[in-house]
This record gives C-alpha cells, structure tokens and sequence, in this order.
C-alpha cells in the first residue's frame, strides 16, 4: 500500500485550520503542511467569540488555506486520499462550513470523507511532536471549552476519569480575565500578567482538591476574582482597571487565579496518574500552552518518575493538523470508517 493522503480541516471556533497529513504504509504519520487563520482579532472588540462571524470568517478563509498548504506539500487536490473535517464540539455554524467544504470536496473528488471529534485531535496533538508518546497513557485535555482526564489505552480506547462539573480551565482563564478588563481571549494575556504579580496575593478556592474523585469545579474561583474586584471597587470600572495604578493590584490577582488553576489541574493529574498506576502523561488543548502548567506538572512528574508529553507549542490551540493526524491514526489502525455520502452530520454538543 502507498502513502496515503489525509487533508484535515478544522472550523469548530475562532480558527480556521487546514493541514495534510501523510500516512506511510507503515510507521507514524507525518505532518507535511498546515495553515491557520485566527480570528481573534476579529472578535476581540466584542469582548469573546460571535458565532456569526466566525461562520462568515470561517467561509472566507478555508478555500486559500487548502490552496496554501496543497501549494507547500507540492501537492494537488486529486492527490488528497482522504478529506478529514471536524464534527463536533463546537459551534453549529462554523462546524457547518467546515463540513460543507469537506462534502463539497469529497463529492467533486470522489474521495472519502471523515468526520473527526475535535477533542481526539487535541488529544492525539502530541503525536506530531518531536518526542511522541507511547500508549497508555492519562491524558489531561484542557481547553477553552472542556477539562478532562481520560485514560488512553490506544487510539479510539478512551476512559474518562473525571471532567468539569461547570466551567472548563480555559473558561476560567478567560473568565477571570474578561472581570479585569483583559483583551479575549484571556487565558495568554492573564498568564503573561500575573508574571508581574505574586501568587499569595490574593486567597482564591481550590474548588474540589480534596473531594476524592477526579471531577474539577472553576466556577467559583471565577465568583471568588468577582469578589476581589468589587472590594478594590473595579468591577466593570473599564477605566479604573485600565489605570497605570491599578496594573500591580491586577498582576496579584492574575497571579494568584492563575496559581489555583494550575494548582488543581496538577494535583488532579497526580491522582490519575495514582488512580490508573500510569507513568505517563499527555497534555493537551490550549491551556496546555500555559507555562506554569508546564513547569509545574514536569516538576512534580520529574519526582514520581512520570513522563510528561505536550504537543508543539503552535499546536496546542486549534488547528487542522490534529483533525488531520486523528484522521490518519484512525485509518491507520482501522478503526476510520470514511463514507462517500456527504451527510453534513455536524455535533455542536
Ligand atoms: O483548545 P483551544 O484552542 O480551543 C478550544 O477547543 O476551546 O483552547 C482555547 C483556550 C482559551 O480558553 C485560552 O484562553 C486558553 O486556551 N489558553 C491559555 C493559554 N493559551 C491559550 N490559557 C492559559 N495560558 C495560556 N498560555
Ligand atoms: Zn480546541
């Protein structure tokens, strides 16, 4: 059998990503190209993501990125074996189009197409690294819209451990940092400000460290910066928070929500770790791109003997290489079942 082809297209929010991937007959797939557009410029002024527009930007965007990373691979669209595209989570709109343009190509190519959960992209990212992992291995997936242990005993073998009972890690980020007047999304710009802050500043909950199962909880540290802004007098003071003055009051609350999160998603992963008697761990969605989580986990890992895997930094966030790459282990390991019949069979939730 020769190398196969795997186009992936991801449109589930604020990105639009698109990648090929190429699947030897035998060994791991490589990634050969990948273009991203993000739209967090375009979404920044409304303070978080207006599904409309990005279904719009998504529309305008995905065409020439296809064209970009076809043009970078030296490859045509008839090359192309298999047409990858997101399915779900994420929003309805964008997914569509992202389906739609999959459909569309895999009709007009006669070409296979496969619909892949976002949340197994971000979780098989890390296999496009320099330093891959081995199954098995728990995986803690945290991004703007999930958190998440699993266990991962092969491609398509998932076990959840434990998730988020309300907000996600990101969204608490986010969250945090919409109250203290930072620019969406907020989880970056939180982490580069609390570099400047002291993580004891400020005491924030820890919300569900000891409740014995593996279950997170951010709601209330997002309620908890909510209290401290109104104490200081700064809730919704656009211009009181914007103060020069005000920046290193800030950087302590960043600092010390940052701290928490962080806290609770390595003790968490600890227990996992404990619980399933594992010694590896993988890392991935965008918060795995923050770097207290980094060091932090690869400390308390480095003494207990436990591999730590992340994806690339670039990938850590959205992007079509992950949907791609899950295209491919799961043709790879048979477990694809790509259809001819263009069913737009999108799953927001
Ligand atoms: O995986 P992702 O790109 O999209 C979803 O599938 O949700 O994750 C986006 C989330 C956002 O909440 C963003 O604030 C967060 O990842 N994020 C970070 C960092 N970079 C991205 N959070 C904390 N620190 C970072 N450096
Ligand atoms: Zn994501």
């Amino acid at each position: 059998l020769a190398e196969r082809l795997v186009l992936g297209i991801e449109s589930s929010c604020d990105e639009t990503g698109v990648a090929l991937v190429a699947l030897p007959a035998q060994g791991p797939a490589r990634l050969l190209s990948h273009a991203l557009h993000s739209q967090i410029d375009m979404h920044q002024a409304y303070g978080g993501v207006v599904p409309e527009l990005a279904s719009r930007d998504h529309i305008r965007r995905v065409v020439p990125l296809a064209r970009q990373v076809l043009a970078e691979a030296g490859r045509a669209l008839p090359d192309v074996d298999l047409i990858a595209y997101t399915r779900g989570p994420g929003l309805a709109g964008a997914l569509l189009v992202g389906a739609g343009v999959a459909c569309a190509l895999g009709v007009a190519l006669d070409k296979p197409l496969l619909g892949v959960h976002h949340l197994e992209g971000h979780l098989l990212s890390p296999f496009l690294s320099a330093d891959p992992p081995e199954f098995p291995f728990v995986a803690l997936l945290v991004s703007g819209g999930h958190t998440q242990l699993m266990r991962v005993d092969g491609v398509g073998c998932y076990e959840m451990l434990g998730e988020t009972v309300d907000d996600a890690a990101g969204e608490a980020f986010d969250k945090s940092a919409k109250l203290m007047g930072l620019p969406y999304p907020g989880g970056p710009h939180l982490s580069k400000l609390a570099t400047e802050g002291r993580a004891d500043a400020f005491e924030l909950p820890r919300p569900m460290l000891h409740s014995g199962n593996l279950d997170f909880s951010f709601a209330g540290l997002k309620t908890a910066v909510r209290t401290h802004l109104v104490r200081q007098n700064l809730l919704d003071d656009t211009a009181a928070l914007a103060a020069a003055e005000t920046r290193p009051l800030l950087a302590d609350l960043a600092a010390s929500a940052q701290a928490a999160i962080v806290e609770v998603l390595v003790k968490k992963s600890l227990a996992a770790l404990k619980a399933t008697g594992l010694k590896r761990v993988v890392v991935a969605g965008g918060v795995g791109a923050n770097r207290l989580l980094r060091e932090q986990l690869d400390q308390a890992c480095a003494r207990r003997g436990v591999r730590v895997h992340y994806p690339e930094m670039h990938l850590c966030t959205d992007n079509g290489a992950m949907i791609a790459l899950a295209a491919a282990m799961r043709l790879q390991t048979g477990l694809a079942q790509p259809t001819r019949e263009p069913v737009f069979d999108v799953k927001p939730r």
